[in-house]
């Protein structure tokens, strides 16, 4: 059943007051739920049925303004509960009884267990397997919650807001209540209930309150607290100084569990979050991780304003707070880290991963207008792509007016439900710049591909730039409004005094808004030919097509001032190379690599930056998932042969260069977390992985030197994935050894299966067969699900494309068994077969295969059906 945007309608309801009682036995939970009830003022219609929804629950008794009500007054089935006949033009309440069980519950949605504890994911629709409810976003409702359970199962009892009222009860229990004073829709519900340890500290907001922080984990963990800790108090601090946003409750609390189907959840004042972005101690979590957990721990701590407060009417409105958040959350570790690395991560996992997303059967909207099921678009679209959507508006707006906008936005709609419209319409009134056009981006799915063409005059000393736009495959798309940021360059390296009409320039760099299928901008002032840096900062979510000779791209990648366009000429120049050497490859001649190639990289390993993870990115060759999106039939083995063949001549060409930077950034190593520090083992690593390819006895000791010294986990990690990755004699002690030491740190376990089913060595699939048999893997244990399966079938495309079609039956295999466990998880492992028409025809047929013989499966969940059925569509 397909739900559409288009339908929606207000509701006729609305529930001012809930309150919860939740009694929490060993095997089972029991739910009473007392509701206040009026009309919708706004919603005219009169005398409806009260439908509250409610899935998988055991329903006991009802009770309508204190009246029970016999079973022929109302109707159950397995989704809904309905009432035909309640007050009209008055308030009325509902008592609510009903029993769940949280054991049986492995979808990891509604109350379930993980490790011992209790808690709860309720968006976007799991609130409906708590108890029976009006469960929508634009359903806001004051929440007082009672929780009751054994003392010394479940010590710590909480819920969203502040405790009010605790006490003790005969047979060893106790209870705790909680109110959370805002409104709220009840997807923002949390419990936990655990034996959970927790670190206190304390933050002074800008107008002088004081805020409780805490982070519960369980007891084992307490000593990996520190840096989320940390995290939420620059979070909070960066808030405040960025947005103007200050916290509003006297308590803010995380809980970290162990089973979580994604990163971590928003919940009104009690976060709930995936151990994988709590824990963290320099023995057991990479830089990384480090970074991660600040970015998620920001991200939900800034949903707070952008989704708590001010929340989404409907969830086709998910990139309003989605989007938005994510926007805030880059912007967050930018400044916390290097804003030009943290660029260059986003764009990178947008173009290898959304862009792929973007341009096959799954393609929507950042708003889409149609689901199944509204777990499958918590998308990359939906959230990346939608941060980029955000950036353009403040691209076109100057960072100035889209403060004003956000301000007006965060005052105009705080304790509503909105539409992504109602944000867009508060940049434009603060701004007054006209973003009707803009809207599209809203509405329109695919990539766009600009195409440049320049045309010099030298008499005139101007120079043409003709760009047009279209989306591949749709004849009919809109045109969009693109901002595109250019910069003209001399030969010499400096940057050109160039002006267009109408265009401001900020130190020479000007923002061009494309606004029409084809549209020409004349550069006035232009001395001489320019070498063009276009696309600057990524200004715009699009792929450029445009012809630019290699010795141009070595030209920028020496001169460019825009660190995003100086790095992106050098993927550039890399990425063209190797698919010379794919054409090659394929003309079966043997390769050899180009002079410009080994210049240009001994230009920068030569180079002294004090930013050295900038200096890594510069060195990294672009991943073959993004040259796979760029070839229109994907040949894995050429791209993966042709990129392996380069990595292995760099590593040959600059073994002296390398193995000094290596030593260099190795040498006084002291496990230290500042970004200087950082840096240094970024480039290193990355070093240590070119000279692995070399496989020699230096090259094999050095990693395992590493190894075995490492005080980091990032080097530990990165030294252990050298030797997986090479035919280092060392690698089965190395991994067991790894094993032993890391056996009761599920994280670090989970590393240790991911490193293994990403390996390009050829025994992988049998390797990966055997620890699908291991005694550590669990299907039921999401992180772990993802560590083997999702590394294998989405990070190793040479094993999992194998021309057999061995990995796509592994993959299909797990699907179908996790199909009934958790649907969410498994609907997500699906998404390594939907790009099938990206690859030649043996491998489109066995893909197809596998993808019918899931939509066979008995008792398909609507998440696997939606993704597999509309893939093969
Ligand atoms: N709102 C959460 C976040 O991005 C994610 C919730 C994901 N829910 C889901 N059903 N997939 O912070
Ligand atoms: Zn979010």
């Amino acid at each position: 059943q397909t739900i559409y945007l288009k339908n929606y309608h207000e509701p006729e309801y609305l529930i001012e007051t809930v309150d919860l009682n939740f009694i929490l036995e060993a095997e089972y939970a029991r739910v009473v739920s007392r509701l206040t009830i009026t009309h919708n003022p706004d919603n005219k219609a009169r005398n409806a049925a009260l439908v509250l929804l409610g899935e998988e629950l055991t329903l006991i008794s009802i009770a309508l303004n204190g009246v029970t009500l016999t079973t022929s007054q109302y109707k159950l089935n397995d989704e809904s509960l309905t009432i035909a006949d309640v007050p009209q033009n008055t308030t009325f309440t509902l008592a609510i009884e009903n029993t769940i069980n949280p054991k049986a519950n492995s979808a990891l949605e509604g109350l379930f267990v993980s490790n011992d504890m209790l808690c709860t994911q309720c968006e976007a629709q799991g609130f409906r397997k708590i108890t029976y409810f009006l469960d929508r976003p634009d359903v806001m409702a004051r929440f007082t919650t009672t929780l009751i359970a054994d003392k010394t199962l479940y010590p710590v009892l909480l819920s969203n807001g502040n405790k009010v009222a605790q006490g003790e009860l005969i047979d060893n229990r106790h209870w705790v209540t909680w109110e959370d004073p805002f409104k709220k829709p009840c997807y923002l519900f949390a419990l936990v209930a655990g034996q959970l340890e927790c670190i206190e500290d304390h933050f002074t907001t800008m107008s002088g309150r004081d805020i409780t922080l805490k982070i519960f984990v369980e007891a084992h963990d307490i000593d990996k607290c520190a840096h989320a800790m940390q995290s939420l108090k620059n979070s909070m601090r960066w808030d405040e100084v960025t947005y103007g946003r200050e916290y509003d409750l006297d308590l803010y609390m995380i809980v970290a569990v162990g089973h979580f189907n994604m990163g971590a959840m928003e919940n009104k004042g009690l976060n709930v979050f995936n151990t994988k972005f709590v824990l963290a101690r320099p023995d057991t979590a990479t830089d990384m991780d480090y970074e991660h957990i600040e970015g998620v721990i920001g991200h939900e701590y800034f949903h707070n304003w952008t989704g708590n407060r001010i929340t989404c009417r409907d969830w086709f409105q998910l990139s309003l707070k989605e989007g938005f958040t994510v926007f805030r959350d880059q912007e967050f570790t930018a400044d916390q880290t290097s804003k030009a690395v943290k660029r260059i991560d986003d764009v990178n996992a947008l173009r290898t991963r959304q862009f792929a997303e973007d341009a096959g059967p799954l393609a929507h909207p950042i708003r889409p207008e149609a689901y199944i099921e509204i777990n499958n678009f918590y998308t990359l679209t939906v959230y990346e792509k939608g941060a980029e959507v955000v950036r353009m508006i403040r691209t076109l707006l100057g960072t100035e007016n889209f403060h004003k906008g956000a301000d007006l936005y965060f005052q105009r709609h705080d304790g509503q439900a909105v539409t992504c419209e109602h944000f867009v319409q508060a940049m434009e009134d603060a701004s007054n710049k006209d973003l009707s056009q803009f809207r599209r981006w809203y509405s329109q799915a695919g990539t766009p591909v600009v195409k440049v063409e320049q045309t010099y005059d030298a008499a005139k000393q101007s120079l043409t730039l003709t760009l047009s736009q279209s989306i591949p495959g749709q004849k009919n798309a809109a045109v969009l409004h693109i901002p595109v940021k250019v910069a003209l360059f001399s030969e010499d390296g400096t940057i050109m005094d160039a002006s267009v009409v109408d265009t401001v320039a900020i130190n020479n760099e000007l923002t061009l808004e494309l606004r029409e299928q084809t549209q020409d901008f004349i550069f006035e002032n232009v001395p001489g030919t320019p070498i063009l840096s276009i696309l600057r900062g990524f200004s715009a979510p699009v792929k450029l097509q445009m012809s630019q000779p290699l010795t141009e791209l070595a030209f920028l990648l020496r001169h460019d001032n825009d660190s995003f366009n100086r790095w992106e000429a050098g993927q550039k120049l890399t990425a063209s190379i190797i698919f010379e050497l794919i054409d090659t490859i394929k003309q079966g001649k043997s390769l050899s690599i180009p002079e410009i190639l080994i210049d240009s990289f001994k230009a920068i390993l030569e180079q002294t930056s004090p930013d050295l993870s900038y200096l890594a990115c510069l060195l990294s060759l672009p991943a073959e998932n993004y040259l796979a999106e760029q070839m229109p039939v994907v040949d894995v083995e050429a791209i993966h042969h042709a990129r392996q063949f380069v990595k292995r001549s760099l590593a040959a060409h600059l073994t002296e260069q390398i193995s000094a930077l290596y030593l260099q950034n190795h040498q006084q190593e002291t496990g230290e977390l500042n970004s200087a520090a950082i840096g240094k083992r970024r480039i290193k690593n990355l070093c240590l992985d070119y000279l692995s390819q070399l496989n020699t006895d230096d090259s094999h000791q050095l990693a395992h030197n590493q190894f075995a010294n490492a005080k980091t986990m990032t080097d530990q990690i990165a030294a252990l994935g050298s030797i997986v990755n090479s035919e280092n004699p060392e690698k089965q002690a190395c991994l067991q050894q790894f094993y032993q030491q890391w056996q009761d740190e599920a994280l670090v376990i989970d590393k240790w299966f991911s490193i293994q089913a990403s390996s390009t060595q050829p025994d992988t699939f049998t390797v990966v067969q055997s620890l699908l048999r291991h005694s550590a893997f669990d299907l039921k244990n999401p992180n772990r699900v993802r560590s083997l399966v999702g590394a294998f079938s989405q990070a190793n495309p040479v094993h999992y494309h194998a021309k057999n079609g061995q990995g796509y039956q592994f993959l299909a295999d797990q699907v179908i068994a996790l199909n009934s466990l958790n649907p969410q998880v498994a609907s997500r492992m699906v998404s390594a077969l939907t790009q099938w028409r990206r690859f030649d025809k043996q491998r489109q047929d066995l893909m197809k295969q596998q993808l019918e013989r899931i939509i066979n499966t008995d008792n398909i969940s609507k998440d696997v059906f939606e993704i597999a059925s509309k893939s093969l569509a």
